[in-house]
């Protein structure tokens, strides 16, 4: 009984500035979408990637790893969220409401194979599903419009959502059509069942797993590679 991964890599990579998406800047000479596809394509009981790609992406084809059968590509839409629901409605024909999807960003390359194993057998009785994160190592502050801080929040209960992100197919295509007609902002999968109503499992992955966003992440995820390599 295996999963899909559904990988949205249709951004245009504002916060980086690049003269490219960010999912085809190199890091250590191979591009963050080749790294992130590569290890998800190590992943035990795969059934496939769904790797979702803006329309007017000019990149994805000169990657020879879209010549693998277990990755198909389709088109994403407006918001990361549009991606990831064009990416389910190609699943639709091959699930059932209680097989697990799994969603994991293009640009979190450094992301480890043991965490994402944990995250499945955390899961294993689950209903709803669950994610990677940490906890905020901070203090936080709650500020006011004037940048005022009005208090300290309690560190103990907050958590960094990552991903990947697995839920059952089910919840996970209802509660985002929801969130999405409601027009609730949602910025990962988690937030649209949270929003539905449902509790989602957090479990403990590792800072390292960062989202490359803006250009100072590069060289720290050309860093982090490195050293995950010895
Ligand atoms: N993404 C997507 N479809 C969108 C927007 C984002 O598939 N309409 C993907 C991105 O390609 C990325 C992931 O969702 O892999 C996380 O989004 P983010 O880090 O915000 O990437 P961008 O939206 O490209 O960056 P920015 O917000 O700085 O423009
Ligand atoms: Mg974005």
């Amino acid at each position: 009984e295996g999963y899909w991964v559904i990988v949205p890599a249709a951004g245009v990579g504002s916060r980086m500035g690049a003269d490219k998406p960010k999912q085809y800047l190199t890091l250590n000479h191979k591009t963050i979408l080749e790294h992130t596809l590569e290890r998800l394509l190590q992943l035990p009981a795969l059934n496939g990637i769904v790797v979702v790609v803006h329309p007017l992406d000019a990149y994805w084809s000169e990657l020879p790893i879209f010549e693998n059968p277990k990755i198909k590509v389709i088109e994403g839409g407006q918001e990361r969220c549009d991606s990831v629901l064009n990416g389910l409605d190609t699943l639709d024909e091959h699930l059932q409401p209680l097989d697990w999807v799994m969603v994991h960003d293009a640009a979190r390359p450094c992301f480890e194979l043991s965490d994402v194993e944990e995250l499945i057998e955390k899961l294993d009785e689950h209903l709803v599903g669950g994610i990677l994160g940490v906890p905020v190592s901070d203090t936080v502050k709650r500020l006011n419009d004037n940048y005022g801080i009005e208090e300290t929040v309690d560190r103990r209960v907050l958590w960094l959502a990552q991903t990947p992100q697995m839920f059952r197919y089910g919840v996970l295509a209802k509660s985002l059509r929801e969130a999405l007609q409601q027009g609730i902002p949602i910025t990962d999968e988690a937030s649209a069942l949270e929003a539905a109503g449902y509790v989602p499992l957090m479990v403990e992955g590792r800072r390292d797993n960062i989202k490359v966003t803006r250009p100072e992440d590069i060289p720290m995820a050309e860093l982090i590679l490195r050293l995950q390599e010895r």
